[in-house]
């Protein structure tokens, strides 16, 4: 959800006679969230959205929670990780979940993906660790690059082609629940209010539709209750010459997101981002640390009493953390307080600034690592803080 946008050509009044060169109709198809009570965007295709030509072998894709992993501080290494699997599907790694989103790692093989992938049963944010290339939707063509959070509602089809150059790293999140900006920095109509960290201006949508009116099959992979159903249509799903709405895919960089800074320690909601339902995304980045002339820019201990909290540690040094490497995830889990480590509340009084670069994930309902996620345990991090 971001604001109303248009691209393409599209008919003065909808559900109107819209016609193509030849004379027929454009198909007309209203994509809308929360029955017809959300978001929504209407698309003129070319040829019509239900010419399935052939249903294939649903392929089991879903992951498992290891629900004996107890209850733990949780430090999981995935720095060393190169790739996760063959192609963007296949190397999906979900390392923590719960019925309201899962979050995981990508770093497929493959860098250009050779079919459609449609996730009909959650909106995606993809945040770009490294790597950059083009996302192809029916909304239209959208670059993305490293640091973009690249939010995709359910239901769109799309493929990534992603730079051949350099490392590919994607940390995916699966949410229930649509994934919106935060509601108190929106104002009644929606606009975001200047005390917001970021605006529509720092929102990028699709910026040139890409039409593939030709009539040849192809394959859209559609995630749906534990499998990736295959569904073969007989023309492009990027058949699209129009649309308008505010349901499409976004990309805003963590880099636009500006920091709000205070005399003493500022809590985690001044890093939110995103909400959905069941959890909220924080993007922690380099900013000036606290000016109260007796401050402690480390965190105090917590207690998170009905919450679990991850943290993805993308760059710089984590002042109150040690043995933290680019790629871990820690989670701290809600029922056992959390806090700096030895040394290092001390270590940050005097500190004028940071460079850390994380994104932050804090569930209101009990997180479980998943077997995935297993090998990548740190054993020794729940008695880390033993000095
Ligand atoms: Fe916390």
């Amino acid at each position: 959800m971001a604001y109303y946008f248009k691209l393409g050509q599209i008919p003065p009044k909808r559900h109107t006679q819209f016609r193509q060169p030849d004379g027929s109709l454009y198909k007309e198809e209203l994509v809308s969230s929360k029955g017809f009570s959300g978001i929504y965007s209407i698309l003129y295709h070319t040829h019509n959205p239900n010419e399935v030509k052939a249903i294939g072998q649903p392929i089991p894709y879903s992951w498992e929670a290891a629900k004996d992993h107890g209850l733990k501080q949780t430090h999981l290494k995935t720095s060393g990780v190169e790739t996760t699997g063959e192609d963007y599907l296949s190397a999906r790694r979900m390392l923590m979940m719960n019925n309201d989103v899962m979050m995981g790692i990508c770093t497929p093989r493959k860098r250009k993906m050779d079919y459609y992938f449609k996730n009909a049963d959650g909106d995606e944010i993809i945040y770009i660790h490294d790597g950059e290339g083009i996302l192809y939707s029916q909304f239209g063509k959208l670059e993305v690059k490293k640091g973009d959070y690249v939010v995709i509602p359910r239901t769109t089809i799309y493929r990534f082609e992603f730079a051949e150059d350099g490392p590919l790293r994607l940390l995916v999140i699966e949410s229930h629940g649509p994934i919106e900006t935060v509601k108190r920095y929106r104002n009644e109509v929606g606009q975001l209010l200047e005390h917001s960290p970021y605006c529509e201006r720092d929102i990028r949508p699709p910026h040139e539709l890409v039409v593939e009116a030709e009539k040849k099959t192809h394959l859209v992979q559609i995630k749906k209750q534990g499998f990736l159903h295959q569904y073969t249509y007989g023309h492009s799903p990027l058949d699209i010459v129009g649309w308008d709405g505010f349901l499409y895919p976004y990309a805003l960089s963590i880099h636009d997101f500006e920091p709000i800074t205070g005399r003493i320690h500022q809590p985690p909601p001044v890093h939110q981002t995103f909400q959905a339902w069941g959890f909220v995304v924080c993007s922690f980045v380099p900013r000036l640390f606290d000016y109260h002339p007796l401050a402690i820019p480390a965190p105090y201990n917590h207690s998170n009493i009905d919450s679990d909290e991850v943290l993805y540690y993308a760059e710089g040094e984590f002042m109150s953390r040690k043995g933290i490497d680019r790629g871990s995830f820690t989670i701290h889990m809600g029922g056992l307080p959390h806090g700096p480590h030895p040394g290092t509340v001390e270590k940050s009084i005097g500190a004028k600034e940071t460079h850390e670069l994380a994104v932050m994930l804090d569930t209101h309902r009990p997180l479980f690592v998943t077997t995935d996620a297993l090998e990548f345990i740190d054993k020794n991090y729940p008695m880390s803080w033993t000095e």
